[in-house]
């Protein structure tokens, strides 16, 4: 194991009824002047902004909204958000939502005490040394962005979708997670989410350091939960107790603890954001069509943790195979497992049967990431070429 530093100081408020906690958790943080985020239409129609509105009044919060946030979300949105926030004098965003919406809020929140365009945070140009605070009401189970330092934003001129991990200043101050929220969430949602959460873990899970069997045995063990509770939720999507198991596990995947003392990998986000910043494809949707190729060209140059991965998560019976077998149906049972839930792992399919530009998302991918990424498999930019081939 390597060393580490994990700072997870984000209060999680979990439960039913606990949005109704969310002015009395922003008093206690300190807020004066809130900005609401949210993204369509779902929070209003089911009565949450309504609660949470209530919630603030209750507790004597002035706040401005800002709505409209659409998935993957894009820097127009963030720049329209940090001028709205600087002339309300808005001091703490709060952001009701998924990953579009947090992600959202943390842009704007690098942005508003910036002397400097806050694109420049996302390309690598410099980095911040100061952020709003952000607090969250979560809506969806997938991106972890309750608990993550992370935020990622789509600049739609540039085509660029871009992730940056500033743990120090994004971390949420507070998550607020009620199961029951999620109910109202479409099936291909649910899904979408379920897949973003397994990978978050599969980043950190395929990793070469030796000697980190308490991460991986805790790691199996969500992604099995995971990949049970998301069977009982296709069939029972009101079922509490899957809701509030997949919300959780949703959090644990992407906080740091499944990456703790390891070199982590993050070849199969790097490729799919190319996809979903050419695309707009949901995120999920794209990690379901890259992470099986992905597996398919690692499996013979490092085999050893997706033979294990086949074994202790996929249940596959080592008994008389041989390693090249079992990785190949831990893989073919992975497929399946997103096919019950609906989803393609075929790119062409995944963009409506058209024929995908390889050469383009190679070359911004090079633009974004440098010549290779990923540490499991050190990946060229020709390897990047063959998996997206492996996914067509
Ligand atoms: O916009 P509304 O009407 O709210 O509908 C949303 C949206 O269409 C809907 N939804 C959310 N909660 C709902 C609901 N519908 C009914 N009932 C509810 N309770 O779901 C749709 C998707 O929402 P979104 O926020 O986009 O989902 P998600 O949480 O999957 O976020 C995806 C974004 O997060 C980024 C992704 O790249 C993508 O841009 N990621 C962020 C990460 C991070 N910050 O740490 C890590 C991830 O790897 C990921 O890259
Ligand atoms: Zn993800």
């Amino acid at each position: 194991m390597e060393n580490f530093t994990f700072w997870s100081p984000t209060e999680f408020v979990f439960g039913r009824d606990t949005e109704s906690k969310t002015g009395e958790l922003l008093t206690r943080f300190g807020a004066k002047k809130v900005m609401m985020l949210f993204g369509g239409h779902s929070a209003e129609r089911s009565g949450l902004l309504a609660r949470i509105r209530e919630s603030m009044r209750a507790a004597g919060i002035d706040f401005i909204e800002f709505g409209g946030i659409r998935p993957n979300p894009t820097a127009d949105k963030v720049y329209e958000g940090i001028d709205m926030a600087r002339a309300a004098k808005v001091d703490f965003m709060l952001a009701v939502g998924g990953g579009s919406v947090i992600d959202t809020a943390k842009a704007i929140a690098l942005g508003v005490p910036a002397s400097e365009d806050f694109w420049n945070f996302y390309c690598g140009k410099s980095k911040p040394d100061t952020a709003l605070p952000v607090g969250v009401v979560l809506t969806i189970p997938a991106a972890g962005s309750e608990g993550s330092g992370n935020s990622v934003i789509t600049n739609e001129k540039t085509l660029q979708k871009i992730s940056v991990r500033y743990p120090m200043l994004l971390r949420p101050k507070f998550a607020v997670m009620n199961p029951e929220l999620t109910m109202t969430l479409p099936a291909d949602q649910t899904a979408y989410g379920i897949v973003d959460m397994l990978c978050h873990i599969y980043e950190r899970y395929f990793s070469n350091t030796p000697a980190t069997e308490l991460v991986d045995s805790y790691s199996e063990a969500i992604m099995r939960d995971v990949m049970d509770q998301a069977m009982t939720l296709h069939f029972q999507p009101d079922n509490y107790d899957a809701r509030a198991d997949v919300m959780w596990a949703g959090t644990l995947a992407h906080n740091g603890l499944c990456g703790v003392g390891k070199t982590e990998d993050w070849a199969s986000h790097r490729l799919e954001h190319e996809i979903s910043a050419i695309y707009d494809v949901p995120h999920g949707a794209g990690l379901a069509v890259i992470v099986p190729a992905w597996m398919k060209f690692c499996a013979r140059r490092n085999p050893d943790k997706l033979w294990k991965f086949a074994i202790n998560v996929m249940s596959v019976d080592p008994a008389g195979h041989d390693t090249d077998e079992i990785i190949a149906e831990g893989i073919h049972r992975l497929e399946d497992f997103y096919h019950d839930l609906g989803l393609t792992t075929s790119l062409r399919e995944l963009i409506g049967g058209k024929e995908p530009d390889i050469e383009a998302m190679v070359k911004s991918l090079e633009r974004n990431m440098g010549p290779t990424l990923g540490s499991y498999v050190p990946l060229s930019m020709d390897d990047c070429r063959e998996i997206y081939r492996l996914a067509l």
